[in-house]
């Protein structure tokens, strides 16, 4: 069982299924959902019902299934008759993945001909459709015609993928996999949200110097708190940038991914990033020192090193720093927030980067628990801000910790605005 994710619990979602291959993506979409705690009502063409039934997407909703315009009750109340009036009321999204073509051409033009394109038509939500088709149909002019009165219209279409089809021939039209989905559900949700319209630069994972060609200092950062941040800005509606020196995550939906490895990288990026950014979020763990040197050749342990090597390290740039004096001068980001790993004196520790540092807010981890902090999926932070108030969010998620500083950053961004 997944944890509930904030942007889609207690959403009424209305998944359309219609008939294409791909249908069977659908049950897993419509459990993940639920499991994150939507609720989930199915409408499925009778194409649809050609290739799963609706048990399937009863069994794993929970919920009645509605496949008829006239049969009398569906089970969930509403005669199925009027239930395109009741279930399109009611809803935040109407999905319909995979959407073959002949639906799109049937939304595009207003046709009413089956529960789901009646439901269409009287819903007034935001809708999401996710083309899957066989062939060429999905680039075949008609369909893209149709996509495009689609988009005017504010629907939002999720572009398939490119792969083997069903039939052996390879092409475009392929159903995004879950996350996909689930990643472009959450945008369309969360873009009323908290940030809306916002600019977000957060920066994630452990920078990485290099010795020689083969060897790196680097620190335990594994990234995580950095994407559930930039995550956790995206379901707030913000456009993010994630700069990220973290490798082999999945780079939430909607991010604009920046891959950095140096922190003289990061800090170039982040220097060309936050110009005009609302809010930056200065998760990842930079590090302090880099070798003051680096060797063109791989290091030999024979020779002058037989006994052992000494290295020398030089500073990093202090990025924080930059974007202190750079923020000085033209304002840009509104709002700064870092990030203290500390193994001891972490309040007073944190207190004094806060003021050093030039922040609004600081999230304090104490990293020598071993349930909290690097790699694993919990934190436990104390929030403290540059007025002297001091949050304790106890353990909890890396998405909760997200969470609760988005919240604290609209309201820093709201602060400065009234
Ligand atoms: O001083 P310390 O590295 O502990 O401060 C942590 C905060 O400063 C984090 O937000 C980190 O991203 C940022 N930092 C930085 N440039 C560095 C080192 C850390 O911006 N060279």
């Amino acid at each position: 069982m997944q944890e509930a994710i904030t942007v889609v619990q207690d959403r009424r979602i209305i998944l359309g299924v219609t008939g294409s291959i791909a249908a069977y993506k659908a049950a897993d979409l419509a459990s993940k959902l639920t499991q994150v705690g939507a609720q989930v009502d199915v409408i499925m063409t009778d194409a649809a019902q050609r290739f799963i039934t609706p048990l399937a997407f009863q069994a794993v909703t929970g919920r009645p299934v509605y496949t008829s315009m006239w049969q009398p009750d569906a089970g969930g109340g509403l005669p199925t008759h009027i239930a395109h009036v009741g279930l399109g009321e009611g809803a935040d999204l109407l999905v319909i993945a995979p959407a073959t073509a002949n639906t799109l051409a049937k939304l595009a033009h207003g046709l009413a001909d089956d529960l789901l394109s009646v439901t269409a038509l009287a819903a007034r939500c935001p809708v999401v459709v996710a083309p899957a088709m066989d062939g060429g149909m999905y680039t075949h002019p008609a369909t893209q015609a149709n996509l495009d009165v689609l988009r005017a219209r504010g629907v939002v279409v999720i572009e398939p993928d490119e792969g083997r089809f069903a039939s052996g021939l390879v092409g475009k039209g392929r159903l995004p996999e879950t996350q996909a989905l689930l990643g472009q559900i959450r945008r369309v949700l969360g873009r009323e949200g908290s940030l809306a319209s916002c600019r977000v630069v957060v920066t994630a994972g452990g920078t990485r110097e290099s010795i020689d060609p083969v060897r790196q200092v680097t620190n335990r950062s594994s990234g995580k708190q950095g994407y559930a941040l930039a995550q956790a800005a995206l379901d707030a509606g913000a456009d993010v940038t994630l700069i990220s020196a973290a490798s082999g995550l999945p780079v939430p939906v909607g991010a604009e991914l920046i891959p950095v490895t140096t922190a003289e990288e990061m800090q170039h990026a982040v220097l060309a990033h936050v110009e005009r950014a609302d809010v930056l979020i200065m998760a990842a763990a930079v590090a302090d020192f880099r070798p003051a040197t680096v060797a063109a050749q791989k290091i030999k342990k024979s020779g002058d090193n037989e006994a052992g090597l000494t290295i020398a390290l030089e500073r990093t740039p202090d990025i924080l720093e930059a974007v202190k004096v750079a923020r000085a001068d033209h304002g840009w980001p509104r709002v700064v927030i870092g990030f203290a790993a500390e193994s001891r004196d972490l309040l007073e520790n944190a207190q004094a980067k806060l003021a050093r540092k030039g922040l609004d807010l600081i999230a304090a981890n104490d990293i020598s628990a071993t349930d909290a902090g690097f790699e694993v999926d919990t934190n436990r932070i104390v929030l403290l801000d540059a007025d002297g108030g001091v949050t304790e969010l106890g353990l909890t998620s890396k998405a909760a910790v997200g969470e609760a500083v988005v919240r604290r950053a609209a309201s820093l961004l709201r602060a400065q605005r009234d």
